[in-house]
């Protein structure tokens, strides 16, 4: 019987259980039998492996976080560390590796797969910064995370009559900003990939209060600033009562979106599929609401865009 592995690496993201789940229950629908590797490429050269059966992955699909855990790790971009690995994995008769994580994650098994180990990427990463995907695993449920603590802020920036500025992650990518700050209504969003121009953010501002406003907010993505800088800025040229959020890791948590489940549900057997084909060094996305794939090459040399039309919808509906 072959067998496929399977790890979460980099930062969690909500619908990492459900990728895992899809991929451990389809693989097993197809013949395979299935390994779990825990803590990521960390565990992978640690040999720490655990066989996952059916029940195995039981009781996840609706918790966020990845019960395999997940680990950054420095030794693994070593070749020593990817020796480690190649061994611990031949070891094991491992045949096929599946990753679920991010662009660092895809980098270490595009590494692996150039040493003759056949291996896929799922998108994990609540960044949505993977290309040739419209979305990666746990995006969507970062934004109804983000868009609820939004309606939170409202309530008490609204009591005090307020401006909220409220920073989220994303890294260099400004898609969470973007996509929360439509769905939320904000004043004005910040993110890395467009000009912004603070005298003339603090101007609308200022002119939506005299027009009635009770509160305003502006989104920020952590690429194009931090919150406390930009409040301070904002305070300074409004004279407004200005307060700063960090929302953090709360929005790495929760139970995954719908959206999220479905669409892991449909990469754990389109990977599965191409295993059975042995079409390998490639990673999984969604074009356009059909699970497609392409090389970790194709996939490097590609650039991530924003979505320049979604950024006009933005500014036409402020
Ligand atoms: O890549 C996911 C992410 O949550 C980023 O948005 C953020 O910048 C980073 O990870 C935070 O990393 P850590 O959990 O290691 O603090």
């Amino acid at each position: 019987m072959k067998k496929i592995a399977v790890l979460t690496s980099g930062g969690d993201s909500q619908g990492m259980n459900s990728a895992i789940r899809a991929v451990v229950r389809t693989g097993i629908a197809s013949g395979f039998e299935m390994v779990g590797i825990k803590r990521g490429y960390k565990g992978l050269m640690e040999n720490d492996f655990i066989t996952l059966d059916s029940r195995a992955v039981g009781d996840i699909l609706y918790r966020g976080g990845t019960f395999l855990q997940s680990a950054r790790s420095e030794e693994f971009k070593t070749e020593a560390g990817q020796s480690k690995a190649i061994n611990n994995l031949k070891e094991a008769g491992i045949d096929y590796l599946v990753v679920i994580g991010g662009d660092g994650s895809y980098r270490g098994a595009a590494a692996l797969q150039q040493q003759g180990i056949k291996t896929y990427g799922l998108p994990g990463t609540i960044d949505n910064d993977i290309p040739l995907t419209d979305y990666t695993i746990g995006f969507d449920t970062t934004l109804n995370v983000v868009t609820d603590a939004i309606g939170n802020l409202r309530d008490t920036m609204s009591s005090h009559e307020r401006v909220s500025v409220i920073e989220v992650m994303g890294r260099s990518c400004g898609d969470i900003a973007l996509h929360a700050g439509i769905s939320s209504g904000v004043d004005a969003v910040i993110i890395p990939e467009m000009k912004w121009d603070i005298e003339e953010i603090s101007k609308k501002l200022v002119q939506g209060f005299e027009n009635g406003k009770t509160h305003s907010i502006v989104m920020v993505a952590e690429g194009a600033g931090k919150a406390e800088d930009i409040a301070t800025i904002i305070k300074e040229n409004t004279d407004l009562d200005t307060r700063a959020t960090v929302l953090g890791h709360i929005q790495r948590g929760g139970t995954p979106s719908a959206f999220d489940r479905v669409f892991t549900s449909r990469m754990g057997y389109n990977v599965i599929e191409l295993i059975e084909k042995d079409i390998s060094g490639v990673a999984l996305g969604m074009e356009t609401n059909e699970i497609t794939y392409h090389t970790f090459e194709e996939i490097f040399n590609h650039e991530d865009k924003v979505d320049k039309t979604l950024y006009k919808i933005f500014k036409d509906l402020v």
